[in-house]
């Protein structure tokens, strides 16, 4: 029997960061607690969490308001303003980063804020994982949730559980063109495949379970870089993610994040790194900015409440992933400013790199060279295209 309907918010900004763009400051947590508590007196929010993800400032709401709603993302920017009041006052780095609007007009979305919100019919007991990364991009769940929903190699009850063994349905989001497409698996496992590997593109935007349409995960697909039409830092995601009795277990989600796959983040914007799963006490960016990271916390619905959390990679389980995570680490770091560390040209448009090259333009010269390549590609990374 399922219960009453209730949404699930996740709503995350970059506010301000102490010492350079590692993590925030836990008064602007308090001073976004504040303005949370307040809409929950007030009955606007059932029950909040309020917590970080390296210089992301994150706020787990429940309500029965349902998603995009005024009121509740109204409340997350008054108190993503107030934290960055804060933020100004303590002269934190980067104040206001991601508020790229001065007003409100009813929606945090394409303001900045990064936002994953699901509304569902509460099971009599729902287990739930809210994950939030840092230094990194939306698509870099790309890989978990596939191998959560899909890969039976990773989830066994695609294959044991016969509630799951129809599979799931994946609305897969284009962020340049703004479209979406649904693709299921197994049976569009490749086409799916096909999309998803260009992760800076296609971004997995939620998941359903095909037997009931049942949602089953939801993640934040904002890219700043693109909102913004310049850098301004990276638009690191959350998720939402439901688990057991028909849907993946607790530890087949986990399971996902054992194999600290390369994301494009870590510094400036700009460098591919291993994502490490942490407990919140490790969320902090520290070495070159990063490594990219990753935080999964645990928690149960009950009548909207949120009871927990549990700080899931907080295990010696996950000792080994950071291991192999540091190693890449040290591995990739030696290529410097080379790719494949540093992003391919496409993504480095929207960093700070083309403004340096930008001055190289005029000292090019034609030199004569036997045959010249028919290929479309970028002009001095400018975003100007060039057929030759
Ligand atoms: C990446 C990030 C940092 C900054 C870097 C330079 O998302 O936030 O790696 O890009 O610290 O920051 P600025 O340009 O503010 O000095
Ligand atoms: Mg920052
Ligand atoms: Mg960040």
């Amino acid at each position: 029997m399922l219960g009453e309907k209730v949404t699930i918010s996740v709503i995350k900004a970059d506010i301000g960061s102490l010492a350079g763009h590692h993590v925030t400051h836990p008064d602007t947590l308090a001073a976004a607690a504040k303005v949370l508590s307040e809409a929950k007196r007030k009955g606007i929010l059932i029950d909040f969490y309020v917590t970080h993800a390296g210089d992301d400032l994150e706020l787990i709401m429940t309500h029965r308001r349902g998603v995009d709603d005024p009121e509740i993302h109204g409340t997350a920017w008054n108190a993503f303003k107030e934290a960055t009041k804060v933020a100004k006052e303590l002269g934190l780095y980067a104040s206001g980063q991601d508020l790229l609007s001065e007003a409100f007009s009813g929606n945090v979305r394409g303001m900045g804020p990064g936002v994953a919100e699901m509304e569902i019919e509460e099971r009599p007991s729902e287990p739930i994982v809210v994950f939030m990364a840092d230094k990194t991009e939306p698509g870099a769940f790309n890989l978990p949730l596939f191998k959560i929903f899909a890969d039976p190699f990773n989830t066994a009850g695609l294959i044991i559980d016969p509630r799951m063994h129809e599979g799931f349905k994946f609305q897969v989001l284009d962020v340049y063109e703004g479209k979406s497409v649904t693709l299921s698996c197994p049976e569009e496992m490749y086409d799916l495949l096909a999309l998803i590997g260009t992760t800076g593109r296609y971004v997995i935007k939620r998941v359903f379970r095909k037997s009931d349409e049942l949602q089953a995960a939801v993640v934040s697909t904002e890219r700043l870089n693109l909102i913004a039409g310049k850098y301004v830092g990276k638009d690191d995601p959350v998720a939402i993610l439901r688990a057991q009795h028909g849907l993946p277990a607790l530890g087949e989600i986990l399971e996902a994040f054992a194999f600290p796959h390369m994301v494009a983040g870590w510094m400036r914007g700009s460098h591919y790194g291993p994502l490490m799963p942490v407990p919140e006490k490790y969320s902090k960016c520290t070495r070159f900015d990063g490594p990219p990271r990753i935080v999964g916390l645990g928690f149960q619905v009950k009548n909207g409440r949120l009871v927990g959390p549990a700080d899931l990679f907080d295990d010696v389980a996950f000792d080994e992933t950071r291991r192999l995570a540091q190693i890449v680490a040290e591995y990739i770091r030696r290529h410097g400013p080379f790719m494949p560390h540093r992003l391919g040209p496409e993504e480095m448009e929207y960093t700070t790199l083309p403004q340096v090259l930008e001055k190289l333009r005029d000292r090019f010269v034609e030199v004569k060279v036997a045959t010249k390549a028919i290929i479309r590609r970028s002009e001095m990374l400018s975003g100007e295209e060039r057929v030759d």
